[in-house]
């Protein structure tokens, strides 16, 4: 059965573009509920530990330096359906094959740069979540 929380980023591209609010809008319009929410600022390691999964890939380098280059807003998102339903508002990764109306197509600048991050399974989201969050923290 599909689990109910996702977890997602707005990544320094939109923070600093000053879409953050834009992009929260569009979360809540969707039906989402933010259980917990943090505006903050990764260092290196810290960026390196999220992302660790992708530390033999060619763009790692590229994803640590763009992730720590300006704010992002960390935040845990409940609705039925979470991971699907919130991967389908935000759109491919690609922004240019991003549907119409998608989060990314709307607000994404480039592969690397694309505005937002969504958690890819349950499990994935309750790590993710646990990675910027206490349980005492959600609300
Ligand atoms: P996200 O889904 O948050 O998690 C992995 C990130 O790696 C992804 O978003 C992109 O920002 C980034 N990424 C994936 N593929 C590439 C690529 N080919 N070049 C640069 N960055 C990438």
């Amino acid at each position: 059965m599909a689990g109910n929380i996702t977890f997602t980023m707005i990544k320094p591209d939109a923070t600093t573009a000053g879409n953050t609010g834009k992009i929260l809008d569009k979360i809540i319009e969707a039906g989402f509920t933010i259980k917990a929410m943090k505006w903050t600022k990764l260092s290196k390691e810290e960026a390196g530990r999220f992302y660790a999964v992708h530390s033999e890939r060619p763009f790692f380098g590229e994803l640590v330096e763009y992730m720590t280059s300006g704010p992002i807003v960390a935040a845990i998102l409940e609705k039925d359906n979470a991971v699907e339903d919130f991967r389908t508002l935000i759109g491919a990764t690609d922004p240019q094959k991003a549907a119409e109306g998608t989060i990314r197509r709307m607000f994404a600048q480039s592969i690397a740069a694309n505005a937002v991050h969504g958690s890819d399974s349950d499990e994935n989201a309750l790590i993710e979540g646990a990675f910027y969050f206490s349980s005492r923290e959600h609300a």
